[in-house]
């Protein structure tokens, strides 16, 4: 098995290889949120650069709730504004038979106070991270979750209208859906609460209905937490369970990965809440695979048989063919080489290269101090957002048609990304 072969789900459709771009958030929409043609720039980019399957970031499903203010999202009353808009976005990445989904997400508590003084929850359990970045949530009502479940099949029903050639729910990294599944952040006791069959309810829900919505041969896939790393919260072993139930709904392809805002594992750094709990560590096998969530993939792989994807960390092809071999996953996911250097897949794909680059290598604020003392916390978050705008500048350089930066700086681009995001929020027609 190699990541130049081909892979094809259920329904007859073939990815063209085993590489996929897994979701990065753009933060380029307009001032009402909408895409244009910076995402239409980026995507050609990407399509261009080889992978076979590209996934969007996080389109939003409710604008009061964005997990950034560039983020796309997508609502009943403007939707038609921007609909010739996504079909170009949807053209650009699909070129060079590439396979576009897009990714679908609410935020929920982990939308930023500049948005959302009063972020909607499960319950009202407030992010514990430095900083007044993010406001207590509501306790969502019975309606709040049915608008929620309504909103989410109408922007599936767009996407597919449009021309994205699937769809992926976004219930990982503790946004809404994943909030829902964790018990620590679920504290209900309706239907919607409790046992892992009522977590898992509202993500059930919204597939139901998005195959309903959309037939049974549009792909849905899902892309869920091995584990939130967080004590009293969403387990491995929760992770294996809801797997089954993705099964027994005939989902197409579900991407695994892990962590939230306080547990950032999902970009392989370390827990930034407050309070840290040092006790959970990541396991040695896991850093020797260089792939961060392979052996919680390995223990999904041994309960369901449906395609999985594993995202976070791959970068050698020789680390990638053996994830392959081993049978543990189908398609391997990769963000942020790919915000570097587009062409990267190609230049793997064609062997030019052995290893696609692993920027975050060189990206710390203070690398020295932090190995001597995790305790300074505010570093340790400061440098997980730092690494993160070091990305999205990359990403924003791309849609404005420009190559990424290799001189730009972690502390430049925090600054950058700041200031970016604050003439966004300015502009923003709220
Ligand atoms: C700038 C940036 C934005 C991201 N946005 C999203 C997103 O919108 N949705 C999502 O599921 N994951 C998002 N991620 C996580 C990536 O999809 C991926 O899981 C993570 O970067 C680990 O893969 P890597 O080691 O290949 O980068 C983002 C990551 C980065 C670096």
């Amino acid at each position: 098995m190699h990541i130049k072969d081909t892979f094809t789900l259920k329904t007859n459709i073939i990815i063209k290889n085993r590489l996929c771009k897994s979701a990065m958030t753009e933060g380029i929409a307009n001032s009402m949120n909408h895409c244009n043609q910076r995402h239409g720039n980026l995507y050609t980019k990407w399509a261009r650069g080889g992978v076979g399957l590209s996934i969007t970031g996080n389109v939003q499903v409710d604008r009061r709730f964005m997990e950034g203010p560039g983020n796309v999202s997508i609502e009943k009353d403007t939707y038609l504004d921007q609909l010739d808009d996504l079909k170009s976005w949807a053209e650009s990445g699909k070129i060079n038979g590439t396979q576009l989904w897009m990714q679908i997400s609410h935020a929920g508590r982990q939308t930023p106070q500049s948005i959302a003084k009063e972020p909607f929850a499960p319950s009202q359990v407030q992010l514990k991270i430095p900083g007044k970045a993010y406001g207590l949530p509501k306790e969502m009502s019975e309606d709040d979750i049915q608008d929620v479940i309504e909103r989410f099949v109408f922007v599936a029903k767009v996407a597919k209208e449009t021309g994205f050639t699937g769809i992926q729910l976004h219930s990982a990294h503790g946004y809404l859906l994943s909030q829902f599944l964790s018990p620590d952040i679920n504290q209900r006791d309706d239907t919607w609460g409790g046992s892992i069959d009522n977590r898992a309810k509202l993500l059930l829900t919204i597939i139901k209905r998005c195959k309903y919505e959309l037939g049974e041969d549009f792909p849905i896939s899902v892309k869920l937490n091995s584990t939130d790393f967080q004590k009293g919260g969403f387990s491995s072993e929760d992770s294996i369970y809801v797997a089954k139930l993705l099964e027994n709904e005939g989902i197409h392809l579900l991407e695994i990965s892990g962590g939230t805002y306080e547990q950032p594992r999902l970009i392989g750094l370390d827990d930034v809440s407050i309070n840290p709990d040092r006790s959970i560590k990541r396991k040695e096998s896991t850093i020797a695979r260089e792939a961060f969530f392979l052996d919680y993939a390995e223990k999904i792989r041994n309960n369901v048989s449906m395609p999985l994807m594993v995202t976070g960390g791959f970068r050698t092809l020789e680390g990638m063919n053996s994830a392959l071999n081993s049978g543990v996953c189908d398609i391997i996911g990769i963000a942020r080489p790919l915000c570097g250097d587009p062409n990267a897949a190609n230049k793997l794909l064609e062997g030019d290269i052995q290893e696609l680059p692993s920027y975050e290598k060189t990206l710390q604020i203070g690398r020295g101090i932090l190995s001597t003392s995790s305790r300074i916390l505010q570093i340790q978050a400061i440098n997980a957002f730092s690494q993160m705008a070091w990305f999205y500048i990359q990403i924003k350089r791309m849609g404005d048609n420009l190559n990424p930066s290799m001189k730009l700086g972690i502390l430049k681009a925090f600054w950058l990304n700041n200031k970016d995001e604050k003439k966004v929020l300015k502009n923003l027609d709220l």
